[in-house]
């Protein structure tokens, strides 16, 4: 198979291989990709603001501003790219929604994305990896029907299929769990026999003994090294206390009454050991005695919780700092979370706070895209081109 890239045109042999990235918002993906060898050839997304900070961060790459449905491949560059990637929407997958599915009308874009996987591959450009990055509860969605259907829809295409969980946690300091379904063809990743803790957890496992039989004979369970010990917590890449808004007391006390009494405990404990402790904290509606309760929650684990999208503004992270018997509080700013996602400050972010804040919650952390480049995409890439030049 003849694997394309932007350069090798002009005869350039060492030019990377090229990635289609769907859905790629502030091109989160194409950066960890860019990391593990690749290079981003086109990109598209339908939000505005999307499109800006992706053209802002990433001048040189074709970018298609619209819906992905618009698409056919006579829109894509003329090549064959060696990675489709699509992060596509999780609001109909995720355990927080209304879980309409892959049928909904957000969730269901994937089959936009596999509409033009479908008219490269009959334009004889098939890429020969395929990925869906998604929440988790894509594995749950739908009884386990939305997870069956993607990899049966790859398998269908001759694609071996696989998937992998990956929390950001183990790179970076943000509990971050997302699917990665990864399809190839005419190229190998690496295998293992049988499924390997951490990234097949025991969900995928069941979803994946619940796949029809001629879906499961086409299944891989793709190999990666374990990653080494995350050696930064929270606080590393907080802002210096003396730079940031912090709370009135007010705003703090009423912040604090939303506790529960075992995290109101945690933080109690915190004060007490004498010690500056960082924690970072969630509102959340909570059912408690069959009524709706605000709830702060609180963790004092070195990680900030999964960040998300602000929506009515209940969901926008706050730093709480234990120290010198007195809690302090603040929300916490955009460009603590793109450190959270794993990107430096060389980054662009939208000059408003909810836009950035948008732009990271719905991103993809860089080093687990990059971990997912270096060691399973760029190795099956590298044995089929061998395989070509022998
Ligand atoms: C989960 S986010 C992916 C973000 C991206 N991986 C990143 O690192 O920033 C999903 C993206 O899909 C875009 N999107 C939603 N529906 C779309 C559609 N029909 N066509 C193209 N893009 C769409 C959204 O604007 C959003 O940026």
């Amino acid at each position: 198979m003849a694997i394309r890239s932007p350069q090798s045109e002009d005869g350039d042999r060492a030019a990377p291989p090229a990635v289609f990235e769907f859905f790629a918002g502030g091109g989160l993906a194409g950066i960890g990709l860019g990391q593990g060898g690749f290079a981003t050839a086109f990109a598209n997304d339908i939000d505005a603001a999307k499109a800006a900070s992706f053209r802002a961060n990433h001048p040189r790459v074709a970018f298609h501003h619209g819906d992905v449905w618009n698409l056919s491949a006579a829109d894509l560059p003329d090549l064959a790219p060696a990675v489709c990637w699509a992060s596509s929407p999780c609001q109909d997958l995720s355990l927080a929604g209304a879980r309409g599915g892959l049928k909904a009308r957000r969730s269901g874009a994937f089959w936009g994305f596999w509409k033009l996987v479908e008219e490269l591959d009959a334009a004889g450009r098939a890429p020969p990896i395929v990925v869906l990055e998604n929440v988790t509860g894509l594995l749950s969605s739908q009884g386990g029907a939305d997870f069956a259907a993607v990899c049966d829809i790859m398998a269908r295409a001759g694609y071996r299929v696989g998937a992998l969980e990956m929390d950001a946690s183990a790179w970076l300091p943000q509990s971050r769990p997302r699917l990665f379904v990864v399809g190839m063809k005419g190229v190998a990743g690496p295998e293992a026999a049988a499924p390997v803790a951490p990234f097949h957890s025991p969900r995928l496992i069941a979803a994946q003994a619940a796949l029809p039989d001629h879906t499961r004979a086409a299944w891989a369970w793709w190999r990666l090294p374990a990653p080494s010990r995350r050696n930064h917590d929270l606080e590393t890449l907080l802002e210096p206390d003396d730079r940031c808004d912090w709370l009135d007391e007010a705003d703090v006390r009423a912040l604090l009454a939303m506790t529960s009494p075992l995290h109101r405990a945690r933080l109690d404990a915190a004060l007490a050991s004498g010690e500056r402790r960082v924690a970072a904290a969630f509102r959340r509606v909570r059912i408690e005695d069959g009524a709706k309760v605000q709830r702060l929650e609180v963790r004092l684990d070195g990680l900030a919780g999964c960040l998300r999208t602000p929506a009515g503004g209940s969901s926008r992270q706050y730093v709480l700092v234990a120290d010198q018997g007195r809690i302090r509080a603040r929300r916490m700013t955009g460009r603590e979370a793109a450190r959270l996602m794993g990107l430096d400050d060389a980054y662009a972010l939208p000059k408003s706070e909810s836009a950035a804040l948008k732009l990271m919650g719905d991103a993809v952390a860089v080093p687990v895209v990059r971990a997912l480049g270096e060691h399973l995409l760029a190795p099956a890439l590298a044995g089929a081109l061998q395989e070509a030049a022998a």
